[in-house]
């Protein structure tokens, strides 16, 4: 790790996002200009760099020409204009003549702007001279990413059957129609692997609870659905409900394990449930309760959860509504006019999440009282460690499913992450297309979005085109909000497309897990942008909209509607599979450069790289019934000695390695070329 220095600004919060020691660097940072005064971090920008990095952020995988701010928010609608979303991940790679990646180490506020104010310039301002700053050297923006993996550990590994199809929505009330989810897929022949369980499984919202009455044979039930391949994954949200006779509210109360405010007292929030408390997860007594709580329903056979509202989000305190309606009385018969009416409107508007809050709260951490907003941007990710320790406990030798929503550097190790409450729309699929580069970088290997969108109404040509992108998704879930259309696979017209797209994931599902896991195990990324791959080809480092999804495959997603193709750019010459379905499909090749490419909205065009091999299996209904014995090949390759090396292991227990699990796979194997 001599290519890492750390320099130390005051005192930071010990975050353990790092897992190296590294020694405190004495002198100056030769690239970049520290201020304590100022409390910011600056350098030049060159005409030509490149600024890689951020993670979880809205616009390119280039930064530049923004500003944003790490401070995880609970924001639904992502916008261009935003600069907060649910991840705090402030690691950069400014990439130039001289190429660098910084790692800002610190649970509060930073903000960083990228060109925003200042064209040529790159300044990173702190909210206290507090931080520890890493400083990576490396020859190419690729190298320093793979040295700051190393520096953060090694990705979660989710179990086998997480790479599977999973439906979902906000609303499924009751176990009759989760039913008839299953019934969807069954009767149309669609695969499925999992299907979540949002708030509403929960009796009035408390956690770790099942209401009977929606759900009378809970484990049952349960025991049911995995009888054909397939898992119930429920949410767990942050805030707990202030209920007497629930026994987490009470037992959290009388341990003192939930935040306080600056009284003293138990800090109260809103959320779902109405009033809650929130677990100090920093808290490492109470960390390690919570924790212990998912075993109520890892008891009842549940093996994957998603932990929600963990930014933590907070619909309104006691406080502050309190403030405002009395605020509200004395609007009350008057003649509102422009200023009265908007300054109302924003009044109420601005009771969630607000900084005030944040400021209210307070965690037991490591011995130390500290106020909410100077750790706020680890609440997430402790949560989430929260579980995956208690996991260990419970479970050691089993993978289990888990992700969230706020994370921040580090948690990658306990859990994956999904992109959020993005909407319906196509600029959206965009954003899933390069946030998923971007959180690569990041560690967030296991990762992606609502598939055809969380908020508004989706249409069946977004959803094709969505699929024919999130079946390379590690994490490939259609999610939906309540009150949005119906958006399950069966509801649109054109089924057997989407049929056909869902069983091309299965087809390639070998290759996925396998480019996952050797990726994970190695500190590599998934998905990267093309010049990682290609560093001296200048105009490969501009392409945005294609990524590279493990050693073989470039993919070209459509995502503009009406479109009938699109532009490609190829940095070599590749064999195109246009595929419609897993027995379906033709094979064109391309020569390196620009072409328009046509693709019908049900086809799914999978650039191969020269030399290089795509093992696949015969599509099945779910990864349980995936036959790893008989392996097909797609490929690009003029003699019968290339090899693709297999990883594949039996996808639940937690000692994975590349020993004893890579097999090398050769068309001289005899194996055949297309499923
Ligand atoms: C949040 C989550 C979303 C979920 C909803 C209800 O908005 O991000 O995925 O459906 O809460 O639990």
């Amino acid at each position: 790790m001599d290519n890492i220095k750390k320099y130390m600004l005051g005192n930071p919060i010990e975050t353990e996002a790092a897992v190296y020691e590294i020694e405190a660097a004495k002198g100056p940072c030769p690239c970049l200009e520290m201020d304590a005064q100022e409390m910011e971090i600056r350098c030049p920008l060159g005409d030509d760099d490149i600024v890689y990095g951020l993670g979880q952020q809205v616009r390119g995988i280039n930064k530049r020409g923004w500003k944003y701010t790490s401070f995880s928010s609970d924001d639904p609608n992502h916008t261009e204009n935003k600069e907060s979303l649910y991840g705090a991940h402030n690691f950069l790679v400014v990439d130039g003549g001289n190429p660098f990646g910084i790692f800002l180490d610190t649970p509060e506020k930073v903000s960083f702007d990228i060109g925003y104010s200042k064209p040529d310039a790159l300044c990173i301002r702190l909210s206290s001279w507090n931080a520890k700053c890493y400083v990576i050297e490396g020859d190419s923006a690729y190298d320093i990413v793979k040295s700051f993996r190393k520096l953060i550990g090694p990705s979660y590994l989710p179990p086998k059957w997480a790479f599977g199809f999973g439906q979902s929505r906000w609303g499924y009330q009751s176990q009759q129609d989760i039913e008839e989810v299953l019934a969807g897929h069954e009767e149309h022949g669609l695969p499925l692997d999992m299907v979540y369980l949002d708030i509403d499984y929960m009796d009035q919202y408390m956690d770790f609870t099942v209401d009977k009455e929606k759900f009378p044979d809970f484990p049952g039930f349960v025991e049911k659905v995995k009888s054909k391949g397939i898992r119930l994954v429920p949410i767990i949200d942050a805030g707990v409900k202030i209920k007497e006779g629930y026994e987490v509210y009470e037992e959290g109360a009388a341990k003192g394990y939930f935040c306080k405010d600056g009284e003293g007292k138990d800090f109260v929030g809103a959320v779902w449930p109405g009033r809650v408390h929130f677990p100090d997860m920093l808290n490492e007594k109470a960390r390690k309760w919570f924790g212990d709580k998912y075993k109520v329903l890892l008891e009842q056979g549940i093996e994957g959860f998603w932990n929600d509202m963990n930014e933590p989000a907070i619909f309104y305190s006691e406080r502050r509504l309190a403030q405002v309606f009395e605020k509200l009385e004395e609007y009350k018969g008057k003649n509102l006019g422009i200023d009265s009416f908007f300054e109302m409107q924003d009044m109420v508007r601005g009771l969630s999440n607000h900084q005030e809050d944040y400021q209210s709260f307070y965690h037991s951490y490591r011995g130390q009282d500290i106020r909410h907003d100077k750790v706020h941007n680890m609440y997430g990710y402790f949560m989430t460690r929260a579980a995956s320790e208690a996991f260990g406990r419970i479970e050691p030798d089993k993978r289990i499913l888990l992700f969230s929503r706020a994370s921040y550097i580090g948690m990658h190790r306990y859990g994956g992450i999904w992109m959020g409450d993005n909407h319906s729309w196509w600029s959206h699929l965009l954003l899933n297309i390069k946030m998923l580069a971007n959180l690569n970088m990041c560690g967030f290997l296991y990762t992606g979005a609502d598939i055809g969108g969380f908020g508004s109404d989706t249409t069946e040509d977004l959803l094709l085109r969505w699929y024919a992108f999130g079946i390379f998704t590690p994490l490939m879930r259609n999610h939906s909000a309540l009150g949005t259309r119906r958006q399950e696979t069966y509801q649109f017209t054109d089924i057997e497309s989407l049929r056909g797209l869902l069983r091309l994931r299965y087809m390639l599902l070998p290759y996925i897990y396998s480019e996952y896991m050797k990726a994970a195990l190695q500190g590599d990324l998934y998905a990267k942008p093309l010049a990682f791959a290609y560093p001296e080809d200048a105009q490969a480092s501009s392409i945005e909209d294609q990524l590279l999804i493990g050693e073989s495959i470039m993919v070209a997603p459509v995502y503009e509607q009406n479109a009938k193709g699109r532009y490609v750019y190829l940095p070599e010459d590749m064999k195109l599979y246009r595929m419609r379905s897993p027995e379906d499909m033709d094979e064109e090749m391309y020569a390196k450069g620009i072409h328009f490419v046509c693709a019908a909205p049900n086809e799914v065009l999978l650039f191969v790289r020269a030399g290089r091999l795509v093992p696949v299996a015969k599509a099945a209904s779910s990864v349980a019934d995936l036959d790893m014995g008989h392996l097909g090949l797609l490929g690009f390759v003029d003699n019968k000695d290339a090899v693709y090396e297999l990883y594949d292991d039996d996808g639940y227990s937690k000692a994975c390695s590349l020993e004893g699990h890579i097999r090398r796979i050769t068309p001289a194997e005899g194996v055949t070329i297309s499923p």
